[in-house]
C-alpha cells in the first residue's frame, strides 16, 4: 500500500527531459506574447535599464523590500567593484507592516531610512541618491517610476496596487523630514542581481531570484520589445523583468490545485507556487496530510499541527533534506516537535521522500526555465552566459543548486559548459545603487 501510494506520487512529481523541453517551448511562446503585448502569463516588463558600464561611481543608498526582511545599504562605487565602506541594516518585517495600509508600510520604510542615516552618521543636509529595490510586479513607466500591478508573497498593504510606488516613497521620505533623498531608480530584485554581477562580469545577462518568491530578468534587444511605442524602440538592449513566477503552463497535481485554491490570489503566480520557498513546505504538508488519510503515514493519525495551513515551513524542508544520519534522527526530532509522538523509521523515510520529490521538481522547473531564457536570445548557446542567482531556496535548500545544474546539463549537453550559474549574494541592493548611479548620470551611461 505504502509503496503504491509513493510510486504514484513519484509519477505525479517526476519531470522528465521531455516534459522539461515542453516547458521550454511554453516559455518561448509566452515570452514572445509578452514582448509583443499579447495576452501572456509572462508580463515581460521593460525596465528602461541596460547593462552598467562598470565605470559608475559615487555614494548611494539602496533600500530593498520584497523578502522576509527590509534591508538598507549605503555604499561607494569606485568603478569596477564596490568599496568596502558600506553599511548594511536589516529590519524584520512584521505582519502589521506588510498587511495593513500602504501608508503604514511606507512610513515604516521611510522611518527605517531615517534611523539608518542617523546611526551611520550620513549627513541629512546634502543631496543623496537612493535606489529602490521593490520586488513585486511593477508596470515600469521609466527608470524611477512604476505602478504596482499586484502584491505577491503574502504582502497585502491596502491602497498600493495601481499606485506609483516611487511617489508613495517620496512622500513618506518628505514626511519624515528627509526629502533631501531623491529616489533615482526603481528596480526589481532580479534586475538588481543582474546589474550587480554585470558590473564586473560582462557575460552576465540573466538575473534570477529563488527565495520567498521567484522571478527572472534578462537582457533583450530593444527592437524585440514590440510592445514599446516606436519612439522608445531605440537600438541597443534593455533588461526585461519577466515575472516568471506567474508562468501558468505547467502541469499541476491535485496538491498544487489545493494550495492555489486556498492562496491569497488563486490562479496567479502558479510557477512561484511550485518553486519558491513560501510554498514548498505547504505542498509537502498537503501531500503528507493525504498520506496520513490513506494510512500510509503516522499510522493514519494526524497530529494537530499538520492540519494548520503553512505550518510546515520552507526551513523544515531544508532540515529534512539536510539529515545525513543513518537513522534519520534529525527528521525524527523535527517530527516530534511537530506533534508526531513516535515517528517510525518508515515514516521518516516517507517524509524525506516527499520533501525530495517536491524540491527536485522545483529545481527541474527552474532549470528548464533558465535554459528557456538563455536560448531565447542565443538558441544554440554559442556565447557564454553568466546567470546571477540569489535567494534562500537556491542558496540553502540541500541539493537544490546541484539538481538545477544537473538538469541544465541534461537539457543542453556540452553547451551547458557555456552557462555559468553564479550565486550573487545581496546583489539586489547593490544593483539598485548601481542603477541609481546610472540614472543620476554621474559618470555612467546606459548602453
Ligand atoms: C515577485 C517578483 C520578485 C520575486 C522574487 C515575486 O513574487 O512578483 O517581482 O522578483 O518574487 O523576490
Amino acid at each position: 500500500m505504502s509503496l503504491s501510494a509513493l510510486k504514484s506520487l513519484g509519477r505525479d512529481f517526476e519531470l522528465s527531459k521531455k516534459k522539461m523541453r515542453s516547458i521550454i517551448r511554453g516559455f518561448h511562446l509566452e515570452m514572445d506574447n509578452g514582448l509583443s503585448g499579447r495576452t501572456s502569463s509572462l508580463k515581460m516588463i521593460p525596465t528602461y535599464v541596460g547593462r552598467p558600464t562598470g565605470r559608475e561611481k559615487g555614494k548611494y543608498i539602496a533600500i530593498d523590500l520584497g523578502g522576509t526582511n527590509f534591508r538598507i545599504v549605503s555604499l561607494t562605487l569606485k568603478g569596477r567593484g564596490v568599496s568596502s565602506d558600506h553599511h548594511v541594516m536589516k529590519f524584520a518585517l512584521r505582519k502589521r507592516d506588510i498587511a495593513s495600509t500602504g501608508k503604514r508600510l511606507f512610513k515604516f520604510l521611510a522611518g527605517s531610512v531615517k534611523t539608518f542615516i542617523k546611526e551611520n552618521r550620513i549627513s541629512r543636509l546634502g543631496h543623496i541618491d537612493l535606489g529602490f529595490t521593490f520586488s513585486f510586479p511593477v508596470n515600469q513607466t521609466g527608470i524611477a517610476s512604476g505602478t504596482l500591478v499586484m502584491w505577491t508573497k503574502g504582502f497585502s498593504a491596502s491602497g498600493v496596487e495601481g499606485r506609483d510606488v516611487v511617489a508613495l516613497l517620496k512622500r513618506s521620505l518628505e514626511e519624515e523630514g528627509i526629502g533631501n533623498i531623491s529616489v533615482t531608480a526603481l528596480a526589481n530584485d532580479t534586475v538588481g542581481t543582474l546589474v550587480a554581477r554585470s558590473y564586473s562580469d560582462r557575460d552576465c545577462d540573466v538575473g534570477i531570484i529563488i527565495g520567498t518568491g521567484t522571478n527572472a530578468c534578462y537582457i533583450e534587444a530593444i527592437r524585440k520589445v514590440r510592445k514599446l511605442k516606436a519612439g522608445r524602440r531605440k537600438p541597443g538592449a534593455m533588461i526585461i523583468n519577466m515575472e516568471w513566477g506567474n508562468f501558468n503552463k505547467l502541469k499541476l497535481t491535485r496538491y498544487d490545485r489545493q494550495l492555489d485554491k486556498k492562496s491569497d490570489k488563486p490562479g496567479a503566480q502558479m510557477l512561484e507556487k511550485m518553486v519558491s520557498g513560501m510554498y514548498l513546505g505547504e505542498t509537502c504538508r498537503l501531500i503528507m496530510k493525504d498520506l496520513i488519510s490513506k494510512k500510509v503515514l503516522f499510522g493514519g493519525i494526524s497530529p494537530a499541527e499538520f492540519n494548520k495551513e503553512m505550518f510546515f515551513k520552507g526551513e523544515f524542508v531544508s532540515q529534512v533534506l539536510a539529515d545525513r544520519t543513518h537513522n534519520l534522527a534529525q527528521i525524527k526530532a523535527l517530527l516530534r516537535r511537530s506533534g508526531v509522538k513516535d515517528p517510525s523509521p518508515e515514516d521518516r523515510k516517507i517524509v524525506r521522500r516527499v520533501c525530495e520529490l517536491v524540491s527536485i521538481r522545483a529545481a527541474r522547473i527552474s532549470a528548464a526555465a533558465i535554459v528557456a531564457v538563455v536560448t531565447k536570445t542565443d538558441p544554440s548557446i554559442r556565447r557564454k552566459h553568466t546567470v546571477a542567482i540569489d535567494g534562500s531556496v537556491y542558496e540553502k535548500l540541500p541539493g537544490f543548486s546541484g539538481k538545477i545544474k544537473e538538469a541544465i546539463r541534461e537539457l543542453s549537453g556540452r553547451s551547458s559548459g557555456k552557462i555559468r550559474i553564479m550565486l550573487t549574494k545581496n546583489g539586489s541592493g547593490y544593483g539598485a545603487a548601481i542603477i541609481a548611479a546610472v540614472a543620476a548620470n554621474k559618470r555612467g551611461s546606459v548602453r
